[in-house]
């Protein structure tokens, strides 16, 4: 994988591009045809990294290169002498092809976040609470109602790692048959660097547009302002107008269902300016003995498990604070266990077409104890007593 780079050469592109104007303003012949060049470059280069909008990247680096040109043979802006470039401006071909179509860039952006999910609420096991709250949320907003009872329009999923907050909100889409907008906050603003605004901006229209949408925003963290360095104030300014669009769109049409779920490892990085626009704040706690029963039987389906003691189990996964995530490994780390047994000599199959190998079964046998036993020495969880004692804490301060 190539590293990201797009956020710094957006950076360098802007610089290019302005030395270019200047150089025009100046009657700079040389360097204005030098920078022109830059930005064809810097252009071609975004469009590795950024797949989406690739063809328009290359396209704007085409015109950059034609406009060098016009430079060289001096009859670059001499129709359009009367009309300065403009930041953003759509004033046609020339110097202000960075700016051009740029709203329509980021709705492109936009359009590319949304996934299909198929997660079901049967996929989720426990979080009985979590799940109602949602439903009943999404269940009024498409309800005949008075107008003093609103929906809510943000909801925050706290909790550690792995216990099931992106499963929430994908079943909650899924469920729904709804727009599922899935951003991550710290993707966005280091992908976009500087430009992370007017995401969130095309972001909540294009969530309109298509509404009922979820707009899932994973590690709302990342955009507090407790952290210093220069991303900061990129991250403030994403969410002054993340905060705007959540307090805003309810006044221009009630009816229509946008829910913004928020989740966060890391509650207590949180500042008021967020928590206030996310009166719902829910615990996503490690799953409970019962949850954790069920959460084996979703990872086990199809196999028998009759043969194994998920009490044992599920008090075992317990104490050793497992999350969701943690128990889905241990289940497909028995379940290994199993098919190596049973079929040792799977490896060899490999040499076999693709064909052929359709054609053959895998042998199973009911899970046993066993393979569940060297399974749990393979699973750590991250996690101590003393971090989930935070999480309550916190969750008793700030919950609710
Ligand atoms: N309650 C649950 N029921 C069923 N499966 C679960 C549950 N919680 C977690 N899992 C399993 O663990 C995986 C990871 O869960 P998920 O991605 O939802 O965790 P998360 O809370 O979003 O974690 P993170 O905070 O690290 O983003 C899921 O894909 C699922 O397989
Ligand atoms: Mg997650």
């Amino acid at each position: 994988m190539p590293v990201d780079l797009s956020g710094p050469l957006m950076s360098a592109f802007r610089k290019a591009k302005k030395e270019f104007e200047e150089a025009i303003k100046k009657g700079d012949k040389e360097t204005a045809k030098k920078k022109a060049l830059e930005c064809a470059r810097i252009l071609k280069q975004l469009s590795k990294y950024d797949e989406f909008n690739r063809e328009s990247y290359l396209k704007k680096a085409k015109k950059w290169e034609a406009i060098a040109k016009e430079v060289e043979e001096g009859h670059y802006g001499v129709k359009r002498k009367q009309k300065p470039i403009k930041e953003g401006g759509k004033s046609g071909r020339g110097g202000s092809e960075a700016g051009a179509d740029e709203g329509d860039q980021f709705k492109r952006y936009v359009e590319n976040l949304i996934a299909k999910s198929k997660v079901k609420w049967s996929d989720i096991g426990g979080l009985e609470e979590v799940k109602r709250l949602i439903m009943e949320t999404v269940v009024i907003s498409a309800l005949q109602r008075p107008q003093s009872i609103q929906p809510w329009k943000g909801i925050l999923l706290f909790g550690p790692p792995g216990t099931g907050k992106t499963l929430l909100a994908s079943a909650a889409a899924g469920s729904l048959n709804a727009t599922f907008f899935s951003v991550k906050a710290s993707n966005v603003l280091s992908k976009y660097f500087g430009e992370s605004t007017k995401i969130i901006t095309a972001l909540y229209e294009v969530a309109r547009e298509r509404a009922p949408s979820i707009v899932f925003m994973d590690e709302i963290d990342a955009l507090t302002t407790k952290r210093s360095g220069e991303q900061s104030e990129a991250s403030r300014r994403m969410l002054s107008t993340l905060l705007t669009e959540l307090d805003g769109f309810q006044d221009k049409k009630s009816d229509i269902l946008v829910l913004t779920l928020a989740a966060t490892n890391t509650p207590w990085d949180l500042d008021e300016a967020v928590l206030s626009r996310f009166p719902r704040r829910i615990y996503v706690p490690l799953p409970d003995k019962k949850a954790t029963k069920e959460i084996i039987k979703i990872n086990t389906r199809g196999l028998d498990i009759s043969r194994l003691d998920l009490d044992a189990i599920a008090e075992e996964s317990v104490r050793r604070l497992y999350s969701g995530r943690d128990i889905k490994n241990l289940c497909q780390e028995a379940v290994w266990n199993m098919i190596r047994e049973e079929n040792p000599d799977l490896h060899k199959l490999a040499e076999l077409p693709y064909e052929k190998l359709r054609r053959r079964s895998l042998r199973t046998r009911p899970l046993e104890m066993r393979d569940f036993e060297e399974a749990f020495k393979k699973i750590k969880s991250p996690l101590t007593r003393k971090d989930i004692e935070r999480y309550e804490k916190w969750a008793e301060e700030f919950g609710g």
